[in-house]
């Protein structure tokens, strides 16, 4: 049996390694060399190649190396088969370790005390308690779910958005058109993690950002954004900050990536850029898992963490 591995924009190698590691007798297969396609069963993918899994006879499903599947849903030409994401814990607590340390930063007011080191300037800022600031995540999934719960424990009053009505203890659950305009309007800090699909893409235009609140105990609304650099206007943002709409932002996903040297959101005072790293996905922790999935697959077990094509996450 062989496992395809199709990546594009990094070194594939450590997930080969992890891969075989993991299941030391397949075959790990980098190219769909045509001699070997009958005999790949499964494939391993983060943004492949248009039409690499299009003719391949005994395909039996796609695996996303990561908890987006829109790099692979773009691909026009997908046979019909089963996508599986990845949900696991190492993902999962990376991501919330990136929201707690980013709304920490902007709560204690981390970008302000670097310009005044910078500066020599010794000026204590007024201090509100996260109980005063509230938090609005957009996408209550595997990922937003954990950081609201992470941020509630940290005292925070935390509200979340999703597409279905949810509830979960001590997190205000909203959902829906009036949903948004109500997180938009109460959010002091305003998490981003959402699947980027065709509901969501290009939703974080001039409309959005004019919804925010007025002022926060901080000033004005921060974004923090680690979902889909799709579901962006990166101009939108910028002039948000410019007219003081927005106060700070953490950029971790950009319209287009790596983010061009060009853009101003690089040297923007008020914006934290990091380049798509808010939960990298380790080999080590997940081609196990995925493995363990392929091994159930072929005992006749089903597939979990499957992706609708219909919404598109
Ligand atoms: P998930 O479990 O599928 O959760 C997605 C959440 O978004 C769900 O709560 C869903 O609502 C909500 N949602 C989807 N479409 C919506 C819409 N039109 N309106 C309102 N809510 C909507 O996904 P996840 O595992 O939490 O991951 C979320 C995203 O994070 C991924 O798709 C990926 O783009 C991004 N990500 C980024 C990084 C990074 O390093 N920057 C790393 C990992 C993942 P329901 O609950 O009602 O279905
Ligand atoms: C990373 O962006 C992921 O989707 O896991």
């Amino acid at each position: 049996m062989t496992i395809l591995l199709s990546v594009t924009g990094f070194d594939p190698t450590r997930w080969r390694e992890a891969l075989l590691k993991a299941s030391p007798n397949e075959q790990i297969v980098l190219r769909p060399a045509s001699a070997a396609d009958e005999a790949i069963r499964y494939a391993v993918v983060w943004k492949q190649p248009p039409g690499v899994l299009a003719n391949l006879p005994n395909l039996q499903a796609i695996f996303s190396l990561g908890a987006g599947v829109d790099h692979i849903l773009a691909d026009r030409t997908l046979p019909d088969v089963p996508i599986v994401r990845i949900v696991a814990d190492d993902l999962t607590k990376r991501m919330s370790e990136y929201v707690v340390w980013r709304v920490l930063d902007h709560l204690r007011r981390g970008m302000t005390y670097r310009a005044q080191q910078t500066a020599r300037i010794w000026n204590e800022r007024l201090q509100p308690a996260a109980a005063d600031v509230s938090v609005g995540i957009l996408g209550l999934g595997e990922l937003g779910r954990d950081a609201a719960e992470k941020l509630r424990v940290m005292g925070f009053p935390v509200s979340g958005w999703s597409r279905t009505p949810k509830a979960l203890d001590g997190i205000r659950c909203l959902h829906g058109e009036d949903g948004l305009t109500e997180i938009l309007a109460s959010s002091d800090i305003l998490v981003v993690l959402l699947p980027l699909t065709a509901e969501t893409a290009g939703m974080i235009d001039d409309g959005f950002l004019t919804r925010l609140k007025r002022e926060t105990p901080l000033g004005t609304p921060i974004l923090v954004q680690a979902g889909r650099g799709g579901l962006q206007k990166d101009s939108a943002i910028l002039r948000a900050l410019n007219d003081g709409r927005l106060m700070e932002a953490s950029l971790d996903v950009f319209e287009r990536e790596p983010l061009p040297a060009d853009s101003p959101l690089w040297r923007h005072p008020r914006v934290f850029v990091t380049p798509h790293a808010a939960a990298s996905s380790d080999p080590a922790a997940l081609a196990p898992i995925i493995v363990r999935q392929i091994a159930a697959h072929r005992r006749g077990e089903v597939l979990t963490n499957l992706v609708d094509p219909g919404t598109g996450y």
